[in-house]
């Protein structure tokens, strides 16, 4: 079966995430985040997660073998047989390459969100997330309407362990070293789409949804995603941008 496979390329705090969520429910596609997969075997204390943590709280890459097994894992059950969203992976030419190779003929819609990065220490510092349902908010972007408890479910917010000035200065060198190249392997594979992502959340969502319209990968494969768009979820009013 042909699938439908969607690349969020962009720096740390960019807006993948952000912008995953709302992707995946407007095309009804599972949202793949490598760095969730990672905090879950975190959480759940699995050898993973314990090979990951030292790597994560230091703001470096994990090593590809241990990120591709975990992907090539979560991409093979069920519900991503028509296709699936990728945020967070890939971050390194070897991932990206063993992506390719996966796809085999298929070609996958890459959408690169650019984000300078005098802007994204204070985006990172600021945020919270929920515990229990993994929204994303931001303490001036995006507060939510009763101090740390979250708009959708009620659920505690917390701050990840790797949001602090220090890190996020490890993270954007890994990011420009080993993830930006990807732009250039991706404009060349099969183009790729440069959104904006200083403006606001829901300005920069319509920009995605925009090059995944006609002429773009996802549109020319059997199972169009654009088929089953939807209206973006409903905290979309409530947030503003830079
Ligand atoms: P991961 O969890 O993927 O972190 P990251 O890439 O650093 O990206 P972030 O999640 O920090 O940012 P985001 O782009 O999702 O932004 P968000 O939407 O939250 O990875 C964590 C770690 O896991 C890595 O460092 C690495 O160790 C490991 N890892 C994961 N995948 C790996 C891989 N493939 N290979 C190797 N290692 C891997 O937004 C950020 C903030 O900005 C939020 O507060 C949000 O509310 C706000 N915001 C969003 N959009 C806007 C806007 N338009 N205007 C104003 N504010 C906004
Ligand atoms: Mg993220
Ligand atoms: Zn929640």
């Amino acid at each position: 079966m042909a699938q439908t496979v969607v690349i969020l390329l962009g720096a740390p705090g960019a807006g993948k995430g952000t912008q995953a969520v709302r992707l995946a429910e407007a095309l009804g596609m599972p949202h793949v985040s490598t760095g969730d997969l990672f905090r879950a075997n975190l959480a759940g204390g699995t050898p993973l997660g314990e090979k990951a943590r030292g790597f994560m709280d230091q703001g470096e890459l994990v090593p590809d073998e241990l990120v591709l097994e975990m992907l090539f894992d979560r991409v093979a059950q069920d519900d991503c047989q028509a296709g699936y969203l990728l945020d967070g992976f890939p971050r390194t030419m070897a991932q990206a390459m063993a992506l390719t190779q996966a796809l085999g003929d298929q070609r996958p819609t890459v959408i690169n969100i650019d984000v300078p990065d005098e802007a994204i220490e204070r985006r990172i510092v600021e945020r919270r997330s929920c515990k229990d349902c993994g929204a994303i908010y931001h303490l001036t972007f995006n507060p939510t309407s009763v101090e740390g408890v979250c708009d959708r479910c009620g659920g505690e917010l917390f701050q990840r362990k790797d949001d602090t000035s220090e890190v996020v200065r490890t993270r954007l060198q890994e990011y420009h070293a080993k993830t930006e190249p990807l732009v250039s392997y991706y404009t060349d594979l099969c183009g790729l789409c440069t959104v904006p992502g200083q403006n606001s959340p829901q300005e920069v969502f319509e920009a995605c949804l925009a090059c995944l319209g006609p002429g773009s990968n996802a549109a020319n494969s059997s199972s169009k995603p654009t088929d089953h768009l939807k209206t973006p979820c409903d905290n979309s009013q409530k947030e503003v941008g830079l």
